[in-house]
């Protein structure tokens, strides 16, 4: 049996309020009551309402008023109206605002309980689209790249693009950026997508397992092998490899990694026998992967081989247009079936002059705090963390920037798009070359 429902209503008059606590409740269907606005929002507090009969003429508030404030703090409610004869023009401003349905008094009372029973219907059904919503947010996390920037919008064309591809791709970004995501999106879209998408933080590896762990060991290879291991290359087999935090692979892995990509072929450990790898490598990495080719730490050739196709993911702060839709769908994501919590223009303000060194790591777990903190309400600004809003003060209604410091930014983010490529840079900034370089020499933007 489904749980009951939750009614509340609002009214001054004693005896109706006791009318229709009486009449209206059953086994399916709880009734609530308060005698005046203070009350009905203490009510609220306490209790998560399905429909909500309100008085229009209560003695310390406007019933429309009151609406309006509902609406701010609830979700997934609906509300009936009882009017007076005189004010049938209230009761039609009241339907414009979003009220189910409204009863003149008098009223009779099984017209009053049809009227609830099809609100309720309503609230359900909402219910079950927010939830349908919810599942298509859940499952589109791992390969939906949120945001409208145009270095975002870059990123997606570029995936759409390797979709018929099987060539490696470096994806560099800051950490918390969405390298992850990316990634998962390239595989998803792959002839490979129903196939394993193996990901593996070279990171986290223990220096002297990693061999191992990519190509598999025999059995008795070395002291401690107890064991076969076939390796991650042999796991993703026909599928994807994402190898993280490659800038951490050990040397002799990396040359090993290189004849890989180059032949195919490989041997796992204590074993002679060449092996066939069907498998399309992903790479990231929040190093400056060229800077350790020329401090000798990392392999040169596997550099050039892995750095083919490159997809730079931009950090946040760069690309801010990208954090109100980022919002929204962590929201979505995480409210988890709940009511979606609001977020007044205030809060977004805020979040919009922060400067984000974690990225959108951090802005997903600030979200997530700030969804606990405001307990199914508004999200207002005590529910952020104070480092962000004191880092923020001044910011909210900081100067627009001078047109050289726009001018600069827009080169860098440009440049930062085209991967450092100046011939292209110049193409869309739709500027000759030598113009591109003075100004670059002149903001200090060379790499
Ligand atoms: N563009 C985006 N759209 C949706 N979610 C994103 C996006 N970028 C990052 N995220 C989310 O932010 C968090 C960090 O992203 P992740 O890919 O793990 O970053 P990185 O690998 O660069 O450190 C994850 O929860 C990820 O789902
Ligand atoms: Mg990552």
């Amino acid at each position: 049996m489904q749980s009951p429902y939750h009614v509340l209503v609002v009214d001054d008059e004693e005896n109706i309020l006791r009318l229709l606590k009486n009449e209206l409740s059953s086994c399916d269907r709880i009734v609530h009551t308060a005698e005046n606005a203070q009350s009905a929002r203490q009510a609220l507090k306490k209790q998560q309402y399905d429909v909500i009969i309100l008085d229009i003429r209560l003695p310390d508030a406007d019933g429309l008023d009151l609406f309006a404030e509902f609406k701010m703090v609830t979700q997934d409610v609906e509300l009936v109206l009882i009017t007076g004869h005189g004010d049938i023009d209230n009761a039609v401003e009241a339907m414009r605002m979003g009220v189910f349905d409204y009863i003149t008094k008098p009223f009779k009372l099984d017209r009053l309980e049809v009227v609830i029973e099809r609100a309720y219907q309503r609230v359900c059904l909402q219910r079950e689209n927010r939830g349908l919503r919810h599942t298509q947010a859940a499952t589109s996390e791992r390969c939906n790249l949120i945001g409208r920037s145009a270095p975002i919008q870059e990123i997606k064309f570029l995936i759409d693009k390797l979709t018929h591809s099987e060539v490696p791709v470096l994806i560099t970004g800051e950490s918390g950026v969405g390298k992850d995501v990316v990634a998962q999106a390239i595989h998803t879209r792959s002839q490979r997508a129903t196939q394993p998408f193996i990901v593996k933080n070279c990171a986290m590896l223990f220096r002297e397992m990693v061999r191992s762990e990519l190509f598999g060991h025999k059995k008795g290879s070395f002291t401690g092998a107890t064991e076969a291991h076939e390796g991650l290359v042999a796991v993703a087999h026909k599928g994807t490899l994402f190898l993280d935090e490659i800038g951490d692979l050990p040397e002799d892995v990396q040359a090993s990694l290189l004849r890989l990509l180059e032949t195919k072929m490989y041997r796992r450990m204590g074993e002679n026998k060449e092996r066939r790898a069907d498998v399309r490598f992903l790479f990231a990495t929040n190093r400056d992967l060229a800077k350790a080719v020329e401090d000798g730490a990392f392999n040169e050739a596997l550099f050039h081989r892995i750095n083919v196709f490159n997809i730079h993911i931009p950090r946040l702060r760069e690309r801010k247009e990208d954090l109100p839709l980022l919002v929204e769908h962590f929201l979505n994501l995480l409210s988890n079936g709940r009511p979606v919590a609001d977020m007044p223009e205030k809060t977004l303000k805020r979040l919009l002059a922060y400067d984000w060194p974690g990225n959108v790591r951090e802005l997903r777990n600030v979200l997530e705090r700030a969804l606990i903190l405001s307990d199914g309400k508004a999200i207002t600004e005590n529910c952020l963390p104070k480092e962000l809003l004191d880092s923020g003060q001044g910011n909210t209604n900081a100067p627009p920037l001078s047109l050289e410091n726009m001018e600069r930014e827009h080169i860098a983010r440009v440049l930062a798009i085209c991967h450092g490529s100046r011939q292209r840079a110049a193409q869309v900034l739709n500027i000759g070359r030598k113009t591109l370089y003075r100004k670059i020499q002149k903001y200090g933007l060379e790499p």
